[in-house]
């Protein structure tokens, strides 16, 4: 295998403290084939929209042979790709074209479980209890006179019981869906395999991995019941310290590899001191900012996340990382429309199809972007945020796909609204997502209004999503400021953020309820929306020439 070939991408740079990465969710991106689902061949036909946006990166979410109990979360095989998204040669062929564009590549790797078809789990299934092919996950008795009762009182993320029985009476643990069996990460078979996975990926030239549900991976071996509410330290599962050995040997195998290959964690942690531990300089290299992603639309808020971000990655030397939306979280037009604009999985359900006024989420969308992509580090875009697509929340109930709708009994609708298939052109579905004259609908239905947010309709038109977010990503890329310049708030009133990047650019964004006056400087260089000669409007930001 030769991962030079066909990659144009600078070699020593650091590129994930500055990069713009572009997640790829395939199921949803572009259909090649037909069938209503995305694919490789799809993406590879799309490559050159991505580089005339002007991502660096691309991440993509799992493309491995699945059963699609959780949309590819469910891994059956992390060396192959699923035969719905096409081959394992066209996966290569795929990154060595990104590469060709100088945009570079990551992949999803699921340390935490697998799926129950993979075949190390078939396998423990068929082996029966007591053999050491159940030593490989978290298989025990149950409780009560017949072991009817589950191991323990631990619950899935995904709603309901975390444990699952066979028919041999025996129970396995699943933090996620049944159809994910928890890996057991004290057998060193599951470490030997996770770290040839990574060589799997690094030698086929990606440039990075995105590591699923990074600190949940290790489990108190006594499985212990605990109180959610008031769990004990260390907690069972989540953030326990025996994490950090296990991605201090990811590290090594990145860094064995003479380019620098990127490690970015999911991890969800309330608490930023422990947060920093992933990103100790033989860990983690980035690690998404989920608290920028849940802040709500308030300025006070937003600055007092910026700053703790800023703080929390110093003293580690990382990179910070703004993210404000993903697969699994509400669309930002929709988010920011409503009266409530935080982001939460617990308030999920709640503020589901409570109104959103998609106008005024549109414009705080395109202000947000404005904001994320002037902040020092690196920037997540999930895929449509750049058309301004907002969540679809009127999908039928048997449409629906996401374990957790099922698993929480509809009382959460899940994620499937952010997953809808992207409108490309046209004036009806597929909006072609799929070719013309496919035989397959979209597997999740587009609204009909989407006819007025296709990429076709938005390229090249003045105000449109598309051109501002290429607009500013081609802007980021030419100033010395948006990368790794440091930040200096301007005194300001307490709803304005305004800053500095560097000695020449600023960024103003306006959330108090009127315009604001905008500070001295010398040219405007890219606005969200109009501005009223000095000043600007309410929910609308400005970079400036200083
Ligand atoms: C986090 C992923 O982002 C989400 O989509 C998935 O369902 C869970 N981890 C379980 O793998």
């Amino acid at each position: 295998m030769n991962e030079e070939a066909g990659n144009r991408v600078s070699v020593t740079h650091e590129w994930w403290r500055t990069a713009v990465i572009y997640q790829v969710y395939p199921r949803s991106f572009a259909d090649g084939n037909g069938d209503g689902v995305g694919d490789l061949a799809g993406i590879a036909a799309r490559l050159p929209y991505l580089s005339a946006l002007g991502v660096d990166a691309i991440w993509f979410s799992p493309w491995y042979p699945s059963p699609m109990a959780d949309a590819g979360y469910d891994v059956a095989d992390h060396r192959d790709i699923d035969p719905a998204f096409g081959t394992l040669a066209e996966a290569e062929e795929l990154i060595a074209r990104a590469h060709a564009l100088e945009i570079r590549t990551i992949v999803d790797i699921v340390p935490n479980h697998c799926s129950d078809r993979h075949p190390w789990f078939l396998e423990a299934v068929a082996a029966g209890p007591g053999s050491a092919a159940r030593e490989l996950f978290w298989f025990r008795d149950g409780r009560g006179p017949d072991g009817e009762l589950p191991p323990n009182n631990w619950q899935s993320i995904f709603g309901g019981p975390a444990w699952t029985r066979l028919p041999d009476g025996q129970w396995y643990l699943h933090l996620f869906a049944p159809e994910q069996p928890d890996l057991n990460w004290r057998n060193p078979k599951v470490r030997e395999e996770f770290e040839d996975i990574l060589r799997f990926w690094f030698e086929r030239g990606v440039d990075g991995v995105r590591i699923d549900s990074a600190p949940v991976v290790a489990k108190d071996p006594t499985l212990a019941d605990f109180d959610p509410a008031a769990p004990p330290s260390p907690h069972p599962y989540e953030d326990r310290d025996e994490v950090h050995d296990i991605y201090r040997a990811w590290r090594a195998v990145a860094d064995s590899y003479p380019q620098r290959r990127a490690l970015i964690g999911e991890v969800w942690l309330p608490d930023p001191a422990r947060f920093a531990r992933y990103l100790s300089p033989d860990e983690l290299h980035t690690a998404f900012n989920f608290d920028f992603l849940g802040c709500a639309w308030d300025a006070v808020a937003l600055r007092r996340c910026i700053d703790a971000t800023l703080v929390t990655h110093a003293p580690v030397n990382a990179p910070a990382t703004w993210v404000l939306a993903n697969h699994d979280v509400t669309r930002t037009v929709t988010r920011y429309g409503r009266a409530d604009t935080a982001f939460s999985h617990a308030a999920r359900g709640m503020r589901h199809g409570s109104p959103s006024d998609l106008a005024l989420g549109t414009r705080r969308a395109r202000a947000a972007a404005l904001l994320s992509l002037a902040l020092p580090g690196s920037v997540y875009l999930y895929q449509g945020e750049e058309l301004g697509l907002e969540e679809v929340e009127d999908i039928p109930d048997g449409l629906r796909q996401d374990p957790i709708f099922r698993r929480t009994k509809g009382a959460d609708p899940g994620r499937d609204g952010c997953r809808v298939p992207l409108p490309w052109s046209g004036q009806g579905p597929p909006f072609g997502f799929s070719p013309d004259g496919a035989a397959g609908e979209p597997w999740l239905p587009q609204p009909a209004a989407w006819r007025d947010l296709t990429a076709e309709v938005q390229d090249g038109a003045p105000g449109s999503m598309l051109e501002l977010y290429r607009a500013a990503l081609r802007l980021r890329r030419q100033l010395s400021g948006p990368g790794d310049a440091e930040l200096r708030w301007l005194d300001t009133d307490r709803d304005v953020l305004a800053f500095t990047r560097g000695d020449d650019v600023a960024c103003v964004v306006n959330l108090s309820g009127g315009p604001t006056r905008l500070p001295e400087h010398r040219g405007v260089l890219l606005a969200s929306g109009r501005l009223e000669g000095d000043l600007l409007p309410s929910d609308t930001a400005v970079w400036l020439r200083r």
